[in-house]
């Protein structure tokens, strides 16, 4: 199996908003509300707001494919973190999604390591990101990937306020 990741182009978002929103509720809608659901994707995802996810300089989006077919996305931002991320140059793992044909298949490792080179490219020297804390498969495979705890912050989902873990990992 060859999986290859490379940066999406502007073009693809229509596609793109799609495979976000279809993963982000596979990924959740069994733990939340569809209220809350709802709210949030109205909110982030649809082919605009990718676009303009796409053209602004921040932000990188990778796509994993297999065969020539979409089998996951990354997205890295630069931007604030939270205090605490103390590691210097933080780019944060904005959106980690694989889709779930391709989970334990290690497609996931291989978009991550090409997040890693990724953000090192664009100056970063640690890596950060919010995973909440009722998903253990994803915190599993972070821990695998080097990234350690360094501390909680919350996470808006419609009405509901959930704990995300934050962990982070150096890229020297
Ligand atoms: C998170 C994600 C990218 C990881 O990719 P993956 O291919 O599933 O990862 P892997 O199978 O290599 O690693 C997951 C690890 O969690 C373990 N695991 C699986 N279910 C678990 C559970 N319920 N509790 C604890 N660990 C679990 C697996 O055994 C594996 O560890 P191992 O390799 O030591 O056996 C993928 O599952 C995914 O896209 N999930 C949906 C989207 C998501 O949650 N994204 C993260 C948002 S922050």
């Amino acid at each position: 199996m060859s999986v290859v990741v490379r940066p999406a182009g502007v073009c693809e978002a229509p596609w793109l908003a799609a495979l976000a929103e279809r993963t982000f509720r596979e990924t959740y809608s069994a733990y939340n509300t569809p209220d809350d659901m709802e709210r949030y994707v109205s909110d982030h995802f649809g082919a605009a707001r990718q676009e303009a996810e796409l053209r602004d300089p921040r932000r990188v989006t990778l796509v994993a494919e297999v065969g020539g077919r979409a089998a996951g996305y990354a997205q890295l931002g630069q931007g604030d973190a939270p205090a605490c991320v103390t590691g210097p140059a933080p780019m944060e793992v904005v959106r980690f999604y694989v889709d779930r044909l391709w989970h334990g298949r290690g497609v996931a490792q291989t978009m991550m390591a090409a997040a890693v080179e990724a953000a090192r490219t664009a100056g970063a020297r640690t890596l950060w990101l919010g995973v909440w804390e009722r998903n253990p498969r994803a915190i599993a495979f972070y821990r695998k990937c080097g990234f350690g705890d360094v501390g909680t912050q919350i996470f808006v989902l419609g009405a509901d306020h959930q704990r995300d873990r934050v962990l982070a990992r150096p890229l020297d």
